[in-house]
């Protein structure tokens, strides 16, 4: 059948892609479907065709897929798009991803990947949000973005962050009225406020971070009082600035306003100081899952010396450091470096060292000054790890090797090395850490053949 945009097609949804929007396939050719769930059969009408793959959009629901929610909730935002599947069928999902990116991207046909670890309360979860700063008629406004685009839809509160954090937003947009704060608009490169950051701990103390485009923050001292005396919660506000016209959240210069300079969180028996710029699993709640299941998989023993790469503020490492001789956590991030030196002594650990700088440069490093390790856990960022980390652990040979991973994908390509390289993959576990979006996380137990 020849396609062409405009076409009125039908069709169920049989699978999700990487972003959350649903596949429908016509004659076996892909296409792209936002705010349709699997089981969905709609009525759409091609909006773009590509080689591979259309868009399309859905002009009605011929029949609602039965596993839906059956109180739909609006989501215009493209941060949720699984929140009216169900919460079991997430789970399924997120299995089935994690197994077929292996069998694409390692070749694995026959490994165990176990059932996704889900939450029993999937909500409110995320202990870090970065709210954008949008624009409505020049005035601001705090929300998300809108699928697929930079537009920010306005909001009062999100179903995953904690209740302070819808709080703190309130207040925000209070001042934001009050004194007539600009959005700063990235096409003119003018105005002031870009984006809102809240991170809270176990006792849900909050730590505000305004992002702004230059150091100018009018009425600060305003917005300092009114956080401070409306909600009790708020322990630090730091405003950071980010000058760079598109570029992550957040920029490198960092001025507290008010209060701590890190918050401290808990995560099993440890306490952890993390800096504004550190970062820290959102999802405190499945953190400790993923950290204990990567203990198991690690089977430490008393004469252990591990490698944690990409160990952030120290949160492995010292889960590890408790049942192990030695550990060594190895991270890019100085402030996180710092953090993690300080958790250490403050969780009365003597047994961790930790290094600052890039693991495709440290690893191989200490490894030529002699340092020697049996066992090794990587938790590298989603591009997953550096070609030269994947050789230094062939070179150093451990007995096992503990993967953790936020993409299935870059987590497969890696293992695939592994495997050409004398390991075998024994087991996966997957753990839901973002309930209702399509972001995957798995520990993987990778061990000498
Ligand atoms: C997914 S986080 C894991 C952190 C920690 N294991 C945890 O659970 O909190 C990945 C970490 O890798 C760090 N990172 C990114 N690229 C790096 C590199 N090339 N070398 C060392 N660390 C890096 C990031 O700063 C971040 O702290």
């Amino acid at each position: 059948m020849e396609l062409k945009v405009g076409d009125i097609l039908t069709g169920e949804i049989i699978d999700f892609t990487h972003e959350g929007n649903g596949i429908l396939k016509v004659d076996n050719f892909a296409i792209f479907v936002p705010n349709g769930v699997i089981g969905d059969k709609v009525e759409i009408k091609l909006t773009q065709l590509k080689k591979n793959f259309g868009l399309g959009a859905i002009l009605k629901y011929i029949e609602l897929s039965p596993d839906r929610i059956e109180n739909q909730i609006e989501s215009t935002s493209g941060e949720i798009p699984l929140v009216n599947y169900k919460y079991n069928k997430q789970l399924e999902w997120k299995k089935h991803k994690v197994t077929m990116d292996l069998l694409k991207f390692a070749g694995l046909s026959d490994v165990n990947v176990c059932d996704t670890i889900g939450m029993i309360l999937p909500y409110r979860y995320r202990n870090h949000t970065q709210i954008p700063v949008g624009s409505k008629n020049g005035d601001a406004i705090l929300g998300f973005y809108q699928k697929g685009s930079h537009d920010v839809v306005d909001m009062e509160g999100s179903i995953l962050q904690p209740e302070v954090a819808d709080k703190i937003l309130n207040v925000i947009r209070k001042w934001i009225n009050k004194y007539n704060i600009k959005p700063y608009d990235r096409r003119t490169n003018k105005g002031v406020l870009r984006h809102v950051g809240i991170r809270t701990n176990f006792k849900d103390e909050a730590m505000v971070i305004l992002v702004t485009a230059s150091e100018s923050l009018p009425n600060k001292k305003d917005l300092v009082g009114m956080l401070t005396t409306e909600i009790e919660n708020v322990v630090s506000i730091y405003q950071n600035i980010n000058n760079l016209k598109s570029a992550p959240t957040y920029g490198r210069k960092y001025i507290k306003l008010f209060g701590e300079d890190r918050l401290i969180d808990c995560l099993g028996n440890f306490e952890f100081y993390i800096s504004p710029n550190s970062f820290f699993q959102v999802n405190r709640t499945q953190a400790e899952v993923l950290y204990n299941k990567a203990l198991e998989y690690l089977d430490l023993q008393i004469d252990d010396e591990v490698f944690d790469i990409y160990c952030g503020i120290g949160t492995i490492s010292l889960f590890v450091a408790n049942k192990a001789k030695r550990v060594y956590g190895i991270e890019s991030v100085k402030a996180a470096i710092d953090d993690a030196k300080e958790n250490a002594i403050l969780n009365n650990i003597s047994n961790a060292e930790f290094i600052v700088g890039k693991a495709e440069e440290v690893f191989p490093e200490l490894m030529n000054k002699g340092i020697s390790g049996n066992k090794v856990v990587v938790d590298p960022p989603r591009k997953g790890c550096e070609k030269e980390v994947l050789e230094a652990i062939v070179k150093l040979n451990p007995e096992r090797v503990v993967y953790v991973s936020c993409n299935p994908t870059t987590m497969a390509r890696d293992v695939k090395y592994l495997l050409e390289n004398g390991y075998e993959v024994k087991e996966v576990q997957p753990v839901d850490m973002f309930p209702h979006t399509f972001h995957v996380e798995c520990v993987v137990l990778i061990e000498k053949e």
